[in-house]
């Protein structure tokens, strides 16, 4: 039996090394990298064995950076939504935010939701995108609702509170760096994990049917034996 790759999920890295190389600013990275995000997205949701897709745009880290980086991140994160909807729409393609959305202005707000209301019908691939996502944010976020409901804390109960409730089958990193920074720590504990050096500009489908195809002959034994 091979692994399914239900829900795959991807830390986006390497957009400002990407541009480095082409002697650009870090935001003529994250522009490109906007575009790899789109290319994988419409790959996804052509492949039926693929769910869900999550992927890693924001981190509750990543306000450190310079304002101007910020700001440019913003106003991406805004164009990509209006633009790529019809796409979304065109593709059966379900959006769904992950992280602390509140941070967030209240134009991007808007946008985010009017996003998600609009792709709320669709039966396809759900592409759930992190925005200000910080996998402890969420599971503190998470066992605070539950304090506040009264509810008792189960792995059930708080795994449904969670933003994101369902388990990544296979994690990617681009850019090199061998490191979870803060991403899905609950759900990926049973994760396969894949490292490769492309920075995320340059990654494109041939390497992730590549991924797929090795992760598929990986034995997952969730602690058991086979
Ligand atoms: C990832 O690329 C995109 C975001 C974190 C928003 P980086 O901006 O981290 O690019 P590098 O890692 O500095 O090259
Ligand atoms: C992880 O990349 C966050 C995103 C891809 C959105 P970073 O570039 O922020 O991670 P570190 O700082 O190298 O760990
Ligand atoms: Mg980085």
């Amino acid at each position: 039996m091979n692994n399914l790759p239900t829900h795959i999920a991807i830390i986006m890295d390497g957009n400002g090394r990407w541009a480095e190389t082409q002697k650009k600013n870090r935001t003529f990275g994250h522009e490109k990298g906007s575009e790899t995000a789109r290319l994988i997205t419409t790959y996804c949701s052509g492949n039926s064995e693929i769910q869900r897709l999550t992927l890693y745009a924001f981190s509750t880290e990543n306000w450190k950076r310079p304002k101007l980086e910020v700001e440019f991140l913003m106003k991406l994160l805004e164009k990509y939504l209006k633009r790529e909807l019809p796409a979304y729409l065109e593709n059966n393609i379900r959006f769904e935010p992950i992280g602390d959305l509140s941070a967030f202005s209240s134009s991007l707000q808007k946008t985010i939701k009017n996003v998600c209301n609009a792709t709320a019908h669709c039966t396809g691939l759900i592409q759930s995108l992190a925005l200000n996502y910080g996998g402890r944010d969420e599971i503190l976020r998470a066992v605070n609702k539950l304090n506040e409901n009264q509810t008792p804390i189960t792995a059930q109960s708080l795994n449904n509170a969670l933003d994101s409730v369902s388990d990544v089958d296979l994690l990617i990193r681009t850019g090199g760096d061998h490191r979870i920074s803060n991403f899905l720590l609950w759900q990926s504990a049973y994760a396969e994990l894949f490292f490769t050096d492309t920075l995320w500009p340059e990654f494109n489908v041939d390497e992730l049917e590549k991924i797929i195809s090795q992760f598929k002959k990986v034995e997952r034994r969730f602690g058991g034996v086979n």
